[in-house]
């Protein structure tokens, strides 16, 4: 979390610094902050709450420099406070510095420098950092006293430091949090945690590798690695143009983000299906056919949103491919022991592509020996550049703090790779040439469920004051509960609870009373004879019900309160229609309720921290 822009060049760097983290500010909002430098040496705005709080206390009051570095802060150490703030300062002001990350052995080094003299402003782990550098800096270049600082640092960082001892440059580096370097014209250079920041001016970037320092110059940039040699990553063009991080016309990123889906389901699945073979075209995965031939098991990693498309991934993959899946929440794989026999492939799914824990249980299973796969969204991440191979989504940025987009390309993109893999074993081209044909329909599928806004605002209108709900599922539809209930707890701060259906009667029943929503998914599938009995339970008990069905459900007429009708497909693809009307419903819940639907409290979107 927290993101980071740098600015050098000819330009006013305030605007260009305020701009670049607003298109970051979905990595935190707790607080932010600049500092610039120019010959009267190094001048720090820094503000608690969000970066429009700071824009406003610069407003009348620019000042003029053509070299900055800016913040907005996810808070980990310490409160979201002036002093805790970025960027961290030295003692006498004349180094600044914004970070991105943890520093794990902050409280030793702390206490080294304090025997050394210096006082600490913050409770952040960062202010050491910028002493550890005043500390180390006996003379030569601030790149070098730097390197020395960062070679004492153990954890997670992307930073940028500016100096008035050293003026006419700004050091990145980066270990474990993401940062890039934006290649300007017209001598001027980015530096950012993602190429939104610094698109508005170039779309030429260089990814820096962990362990990578870099120099910037309004002159150029120079990249080295923390041992000491130069090193060249290379630039690479950033695809995706400025319309797609705008809201164009929309409210809310959110809600552009759920009406582009019927384009990002064409965008995930161009050039990939196959109809005469039956069966899909995965460029990144094509060359690994012989690895994936020998893959007897698989396991799923990935966090939040992510993890539930892993679930219905789970489901697809055993059904239809015949191989066993398991998924971990990313934080738990990474610190217990599991048994990953030979022949395990370990399947990472992520949005960002950055998200720690995830990335961190990645490099446990290729410590282990273990083949790994990627299904990220966010191209050049640093989890696609970490796993062996993989399936982009293609999905364009996705803002909204809440996932909405990426989570249905998941799906599809896990629909795809069960295809690849079935038809490498058991399955026939003829039911792999009927799966292509339902997916090929389902963005024209997507485009009528998105007609039932309308309808689906009325509803949240009847439910927005309900203090709790419940969302019940079977079978592919049980991760879509766990996916309506975390969607609603994000934006619109109600409690809400995902449980298999038939597991209900274990313990959620208990809450079930009149006063109580619950969003019952009962598409027709194999399972939705089962799911009509869990209705009766719920209806005997007097609960509110909110059917999705997928037909017109007799058996449920008089039985439910509300029911909310989405087209037909197979059983495997129909959470990515059926996700959909709960994606609304929370979003107009939220809105109706007030909140901060694109930057809900306490949530950041790319969670880089463990
Ligand atoms: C954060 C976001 C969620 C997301 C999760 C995993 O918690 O708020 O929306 O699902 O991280 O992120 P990833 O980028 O790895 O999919």
């Amino acid at each position: 979390m927290c993101g980071i822009v740098g600015y050098i060049g000819g330009r006013q760097a305030t605007p260009i610094l305020l701009s670049g983290l607003k298109r970051l500010e979905y990595r935190g909002y707790d607080s932010a902050g600049l500092a610039l430098l120019n010959g009267e040496g190094v001048k720090v705005l820094k503000k608690p709450g969000k970066i429009r709080v700071l824009e406003e206390a610069i407003d009348g009051h620019p000042h003029l420099a053509t070299c900055g570095i800016a913040h907005t802060r996810w808070a980990t150490h310490g409160a979201p406070n002036e002093p805790n703030a970025h960027p961290q300062t030295s003692s006498n002001g004349d180094i600044a510095l914004v970070h991105n990350g943890i520093i794990e052995n902050s409280d030793v080094l702390r206490a080294q420098l304090q025997a050394e003299g210096y006082t600490f402003a913050s409770e952040t782990d960062t202010e050491v950092v910028v002493h550890l550098i005043d500390f180390l800096w006996k003379d030569g270049p601030l790149e070098n006293a730097v390197a020395a600082a960062l070679r004492e640092v153990d954890g997670a960082y992307g930073i940028a430091v500016v100096s008035s001892r050293d003026p006419e440059k700004i050091v990145v580096a980066r270990n474990g949090s993401p940062l890039l370097i934006g290649v300007g014209q017209d001598g001027e250079m980015l530096a950012g945690s993602d190429a939104a920041a610094v698109i508005e001016r170039t779309r030429d970037v260089v990814y820096l590798d962990d362990g990578d320092y870099a120099v910037l110059t309004p002159e150029g940039y120079r990249t080295y690695h923390l041992e000491g040699h130069e090193v060249d990553r290379g630039v690479q063009e950033v695809t995706w143009d400025l319309d797609s991080i705008e809201k164009g016309g929309y409210e809310h990123f959110m809600l552009k983000e759920i009406f582009e889906q019927p384009s990002s389901l064409a965008d995930v699945m161009r050039g990939r299906l196959l109809e005469d073979q039956g069966d899909a075209r995965l460029g990144g995965i094509l060359a690994h056919q012989f690895d994936l031939g020998r893959i007897q098991r698989i396991v799923i990693t990935a966090c939040g949103t992510s993890w539930h498309a892993g679930l219905v991934g789970e489901y697809m993959i055993e059904e239809l491919a015949g191989i066993p899946v398991t998924v971990e929440y990313a934080s738990e794989f990474r610190y217990r022991n599991p048994v990953l026999e030979d022949g395990t492939l370990t399947l990472a799914i992520s949005q960002s592509g950055e998200t720690a824990d995830t990335l961190a249980a990645l490099k446990e299973a290729q410590r282990r020996g273990l083949k790994t796969m990627g299904v990220v969204n966010a191209v050049g991440s640093t989890i696609a550049r970490q796993t062996d191979f993989g399936i982009y989504l293609h999905a364009g940025p996705e803002i909204g703090v809440a996932s909405t987009k990426a989570f249905t390309s998941q799906l599809v993109a896990l629909a795809l790779f069960t295809l690849f893999m079935g038809r490498r074993r058991e399955m026939s081209a003829l039911e792999g040439a009927g799966i292509v044909q339902h997916l090929q329909v389902l963005p024209s599928q997507v485009e009528e469920v998105l007609k039932l806004n309308d309808e689906i605002r009325d509803l949240a209108a009847s439910y927005r004051d309900a203090r709790n709900f419940l969302y019940l599922g079977r079978g592919y539809q049980f991760p879509v509960a766990l996916e309506g209930a975390l969607k609603l707890k994000e934006v619109s701060y109600i409690h809400a609870e995902g449980y298999p259906a038939a597991e209900m009667k274990h313990g959620p029943i208990a809450l079930i009373d009149e006063e109580m929503p619950v969003v019952v998914l009962a598409p027709r599938d194999p399972i939705y004879g089962k799911v009509v009995s869990n209705v009766e339970e719920v209806k005997a008990r007097n609960g509110r019900i909110i059917a999705v069905v997928s037909d017109d459900a007799p058996e449920l007429q008089g039985k439910v309160d509300h029911m909310i009708k989405v087209p037909h497909t197979l059983p495997h693809l129909l959470p990515v229609l059926t996700t959909i009307p709960l994606q609304l419903l929370a979003y107009h819940i939220a809105v109706m309720r007030g909140c901060d639907v694109d930057q809900p409290r306490n949530l950041a979107k790319s969670v880089t921290v463990e």
